[in-house]
C-alpha cells in the first residue's frame, strides 16, 4: 500500500482547487441551472455532454462515461499519476507539498526508470561512435542517414555482445532488476539474465518533456533470425499508445501540420529531408491517446502511411477514428514505384530516396481531403461500368456522405459522386436525406433505450466490472447514490457490510464511502482517486450522475436493502450447496 497524503493537506488542496475553475482553463463552460456545461475534452463532440456540478465538485460526461473529481480531472487530462496530478494542483494553488508524506513507491520507481533509460541512450550513442558500433554504424551509413540528423534523434548502437548494456549499467548503481523492469534486461534461465537489444540500431523514444520513454531496435544484420524491430514493453513508463516516435522534435516544426508516418525509419529520413513535422505510431493503429497528444500542437494531420495494402487498411482506420474529431485531416498517398516491370510498394523513406525531397514536397501540397480517399476507396470497390454496380456504388456512397456533418463538403461530395454513378444530382441528394434521417431515427432510438435502462447503459466496459445480476447491481447502485446525495436516511452503523453486495466494484465503492462518511463526516470523492483506479472513478461518477429518484428516501433505502439482502442470501445458499456437492464428491473419489 502507498503512503497516502495527509488528509488534511488533501482537503485544503482540493478546497483551493475549485472544479469549475479548472476545467474551466481547458474547457469553455456554460453555465445552466446550477451545473456548467461545455463540448468534452475526452472525446470529440459538437453538442456539450460534459458537465460540472459544483455542488458535488464533479465532472461527468454523458458521451464518454469520464468522470470523477478533480484530481481525476488533472490525471486524465495531463496524463498524470496520482502524485503527479497533486503536484500539479499544488502547484497551481500555490501550496507546498508535505514533503514527508511524498514516499510513493511508484513515482520512485518512476523516476529511477527514467534515469536509466536516460543512462542507456547515452551507452548506446557513445557506442555507435565507438569500435563495437562498426556494424551498426556502417548499416546507417548505408541507409544514408547523417550524422547530423543521428545525433539530432540521439540513434545508438547496441553491439552483438549479450551483456554489454548490463555491464554498464550495474556499474552505474542500477540493479539487475531495475533493468529487467525498464524491458532494458530479458530473464535468462539460471536467474541471470541479458540484454533485450543486440546487434541492432537503437532509436530512443523520447517524449515532449524530453523524458527518454523506451527504446526501438532495427536489426542490421540481414541474416538476424530475430524480428526486425523490437520495441520496449509496456513498463512503467512507456506505454505504446501514449506516445508517438519523433513529436518531441516535430511540435517545434515551422512547417504546418504533422505528418504521420508508419515506421521510425520514416521520420528520420523525413526530417533529414526537411520535413521536420513528421512523427509516427510505430507500425501499430492511431489510438485516440495519441491524438490527444497531438491536439496540443495541431488541428492539421496529413497522414503517410505505407502504400501497400496494410497502409491502406491503417489509412481507413485513422480516418474513422478521425471522422468525428475537430482536426483537418488529408491523405498524402505515395506511389508506387516502377522495378522491372513491376509495381511496387514504397513508404516515405522510399519516396524520399528515389525521387528526391522536392517530389515529396509536390505531393505533399497536392495531398486529398480524407473525404477524396474514402471516396476513391469507396469508387474502387464498385464495377461502374454497368447498371447493377452503379447503383450498388450509390447506395454505398449516400451512406457515407450521409456522416459527413459539415454541409459544404457534403454538397462537394454528393455532386461527384452523383456523377461517377452516372445519377443526377437530385436523386442522389434525396438518397443521401434518406440515410442521414434513417441514421437520426436510429440514434434516437437507441439513446431513448438508454434512458430507460440507466444500469444497462451504466454497466462498465471492463469486465471485472460487470454485473452478474442486474436486479440486486441495480439496488447496489440505489444505496450509493443514496449514500452521496442524501446520507441522513442511514444510521451510524453501516446496513450492509461489502459482501453483500453482488458486484464486487460497487462493494468496493460502498465500503470507502462509508468510510469517509465515519472519518471525514461527509464524502469526497477526490480521496478515492488514490485507491480505485480511472475507469472505476469515471464508473462511480456515472452512477451518481444518472441522479436520485424524488420521494421517500427511507422507503427506497428499505426496499434496497431488501433486495440486497435476498440476493446476498440466494447467493450464499447457492455457494453452501456448492460446497456440500464439493464434500460428497470429495468423499466419493477419496481412495481407501
Ligand atoms: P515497416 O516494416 O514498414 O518498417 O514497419 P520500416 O519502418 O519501413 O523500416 P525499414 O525501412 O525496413 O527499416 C513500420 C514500423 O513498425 C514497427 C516499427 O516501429 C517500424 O518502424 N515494427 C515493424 C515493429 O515494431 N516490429 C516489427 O517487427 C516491424
Ligand atoms: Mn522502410
Amino acid at each position: 500500500m502507498r503512503v497516502a497524503f495527509d488528509q488534511r493537506f488533501l482537503d485544503e488542496l482540493t478546497a483551493r482547487s475549485d472544479i469549475v475553475d479548472v476545467v474551466g482553463s481547458y474547457v469553455s463552460l456554460q453555465p445552466r441551472g446550477s451545473e456548467y456545461w461545455g463540448c468534452c475534452p475526452f472525446h470529440s463532440e459538437r453538442t456539450p455532454s460534459f458537465h460540472v456540478r459544483p455542488d458535488q465538485q464533479m465532472y461527468y460526461c454523458f458521451g464518454c462515461k469520464k468522470g470523477g473529481g478533480v484530481i481525476n480531472f488533472v490525471m486524465e487530462i495531463e496524463n498524470l499519476s496520482y502524485p503527479d496530478a497533486i503536484h500539479f494542483l499544488a502547484k497551481r494553488a500555490g501550496m507546498q507539498v508535505p514533503e514527508e508524506t511524498r514516499d510513493d513507491g511508484s513515482s520512485r520507481l518512476r523516476s529511477r526508470l527514467l534515469a536509466l533509460n536516460r543512462d542507456a541512450a547515452h551507452f548506446y550513442y557513445d557506442q555507435l561512435h565507438s569500435p563495437k558500433g562498426e556494424a551498426v554504424m556502417a548499416y546507417m551509413q548505408q541507409r544514408k542517414i547523417t550524422q547530423r540528423n543521428a545525433t539530432n534523434f540521439g540513434l545508438g548502437a547496441a553491439s552483438a555482445e549479450w551483456d554489454g548494456l548490463m555491464t554498464a549499467m550495474l556499474q552505474k548503481g542500477y540493479s539487475q532488476a531495475e533493468l529487467i523492469t525498464a524491458g532494458l534486461a530479458v530473464k535468462g534461465k539460471n536467474g541471470g539474465a541479458y540484454d533485450k537489444f543486440r546487434n541492432r540500431l537503437i532509436f530512443p523514444i523520447v517524449d515532449i518533456r524530453g523524458d527518454v520513454l523506451g527504446f526501438g531496435g532495427r536489426i542490421v544484420d540481414k541474416t538476424d533470425p530475430g524480428a526486425k524491430y523490437m520495441n520496449t514493453p509496456e513498463t512503467v513508463v512507456y506505454s505504446k499508445r501514449r506516445v508517438l516516435y519523433g513529436l518531441n522534435l516535430a511540435r517545434k516544426s515551422k512547417r504546418q501540420g504533422i505528418l504521420l508516418v508508419e515506421g521510425n525509419i520514416d521520420v528520420v529520413m523525413l526530417h533529414q529531408a526537411g520535413f521536420d513535422n513528421a512523427c509516427a505510431s510505430m507500425g501499430t493503429a492511431l489510438t485516440q491517446e495519441q491524438l490527444h497528444l497531438l491536439s496540443r500542437y495541431t488541428k492539421d494531420i496529413i497522414l503517410c502511411y505505407d502504400n501497400d495494402d496494410a497502409g491502406k487498411i491503417a489509412t481507413q482506420k485513422a480516418l474513422t477514428l478521425l471522422r468525428d474529431t475537430e482536426f483537418n485531416v488529408r491523405v498524402l498517398e505515395l506511389p508506387k514505384r516502377l522495378v522491372d516491370g513491376q509495381f511496387v510498394k514504397q513508404d516515405a523513406d522510399d519516396f524520399i530516396k528515389f525521387q528526391g525531397a522536392d517530389a515529396f514536397e509536390n505531393l505533399l501540397s497536392g495531398s486529398e481531403s480524407g473525404m477524396d480517399f474514402r471516396m476513391a476507396q469507396l469508387r474502387d470497390q464498385f464495377d461502374l461500368t454497368n447498371d447493377r454496380g452503379r447503383i450498388d456504388y450509390a447506395a454505398a456512397a449516400a451512406e457515407l456522405l450521409a456522416d459527413v456533418p459539415n454541409a459544404v463538403e457534403r454538397e462537394v461530395y454528393t455532386v461527384r459522386a452523383a456523377e461517377a454513378a452516372g445519377i443526377s444530382p437530385d436523386a442522389f441528394r434525396q438518397e443521401v436525406q434518406r440515410f442521414s434521417s434513417r441514421k437520426a431515427r436510429k440514434a434516437r432510438r437507441e439513446q431513448e433505450k438508454r434512458d430507460l435502462r440507466p444500469t444497462m447503459a451504466a454497466q462498465p466496459k471492463e469486465r471485472s466490472m460487470r454485473y452478474d445480476n442486474t436486479r440486486s447491481a441495480r439496488a447496489e447502485e440505489d444505496i450509493i447514490r443514496l449514500l452521496v446525495y442524501d446520507d441522513a436516511v442511514f444510521g451510524d452503523v453501516s446496513p450492509l457490510s461489502e459482501e453483500d453486495f453482488s458486484s464486487p466494484i460497487l462493494g468496493r465503492l460502498y465500503a470507502a464511502l462509508w468510510a469517509q462518511r465515519q472519518t471525514l463526516g461527509k464524502i469526497n470523492i477526490n480521496s478515492l482517486a488514490e485507491n480505485f483506479t480511472r475507469d472505476e472513478i469515471n464508473f462511480l461518477a456515472s452512477i451518481t450522475q444518472s441522479g436520485l429518484f424524488q420521494g421517500n428516501h427511507d422507503k427506497m433505502l428499505q426496499d434496497c436493502l431488501n433486495q440486497i439482502r435476498e440476493a446476498a442470501r440466494k447467493r450464499n445458499v447457492a455457494n453452501g450447496n456448492e460446497d456440500v456437492l464439493l464434500s460428497a464428491y470429495k468423499k466419493y473419489t477419496k481412495k481407501d
